[in-house]
């Protein structure tokens, strides 16, 4: 099936949408997008992504060229025209700083965003992830010191990938000054002495919309969380890694740098959460 995607007002084919190679997203990377899970039709925690979207926005001094109503709009369209609920989606939107006259880096005064969006069809978690975990690696954090912001400037985080899958690893978790920030593209946790611990918000990480939903499912299932510093001795010595997304959800380290995590399988704190994400991903949908 074609992908319909949504471009500046239009609906169109994905392989068919094109922008000008002036755009400021094409020039910079100056703009910032929103990964989204839909479950069976639903959009999964809508409203903290718009909001997070907002801050984005702000972050770069760009005005949201839409209110939350025309969003939902554009995004529950985008959904139907992509085969509704028939299929778990995930949906990509972007805004950019749009074309402007020449090249140049001071923003311009009246910028005309442009505005991206299109789903793909949500991969199942595969069998080995549940059963086995994933493996990961940790390397140093060389990412500029606003990853709060969601930019689409992820160069940095390509390269910080492209070094752990090259290497069959699932994920990179960086760290910086000896301390845990986040995964390349997602935010990590872990089991210190009965403790859910995770670092805390900051300019440094991308504040999850899966961290906060973890969080509160962990204090459902009875764990005690703790939003604090992780040095990378103390994730070494974790009995559980997780790391969380809106298209992993969470998932189990079971090795990290090539050892195993606590006994090298996927925990029971993990498998509680987990199973009370499967159970309410549902329930939460907007
Ligand atoms: N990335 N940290 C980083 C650097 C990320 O890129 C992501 C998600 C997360 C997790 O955020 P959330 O739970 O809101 O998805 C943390 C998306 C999925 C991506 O870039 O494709």
């Amino acid at each position: 099936m074609t992908t319909t995607a949504y471009l500046n007002g239009q609906f169109l084919p994905l392989s068919e949408a094109r922008v000008p190679v002036l755009d400021r997203g094409y020039l910079f990377g100056d703009g910032v997008y929103e990964v989204i899970p839909v479950y069976a039709g639903k959009v999964f925690k809508l409203e903290a992504h718009l909001d997070r979207l907002q801050r984005s926005l702000e972050a770069i001094r760009l005005h949201n060229p839409y209110d939350n109503h025309r969003w939902i709009e554009c995004i529950r369209q985008l959904i139907s025209l992509n085969g509704g609920g028939k299929t778990d989606q995930t949906i990509y939107l972007q805004v950019s700083r749009g074309i402007t006259a020449k090249r140049a880096h001071g923003l311009p005064d009246n910028p005309s965003p442009s505005v991206l969006a299109f789903t793909w069809p949500m991969a199942e978690v595969p069998e080995s992830v549940i059963s086995v975990g994933v493996s990961a690696i940790t390397l140093e954090d060389f990412r500029w010191h606003r990853c709060d912001i969601k930019s689409i400037a992820l160069l940095a985080n390509v390269m910080l990938a492209d070094e752990a899958l090259r290497d069959g690893h699932n994920e990179a978790i960086l760290h910086r000054n000896g301390k845990i920030t986040e995964g390349a593209s997602s935010n990590v946790f872990c089991m210190i002495d009965n403790i859910l611990v995770t670092p805390a918000r900051s300019e440094m990480i991308l504040h999850g919309i899966t961290r906060e939903f973890t969080l509160e499912l962990a204090s459902q299932a009875g764990i005690r969380t703790e939003e604090r510093d992780i040095s990378t001795e103390s994730l070494r010595n974790a009995d559980e890694i997780w790391i969380s997304s809106s298209t992993r959800e969470i998932y189990p380290v079971t090795m990290l740098d090539n050892a195993a995590v606590g006994t090298g399988k996927p925990g029971s704190n993990w498998r509680a959460v987990y199973s009370l994400y499967q159970q309410q991903k549902i329930l939460y949908m907007e």
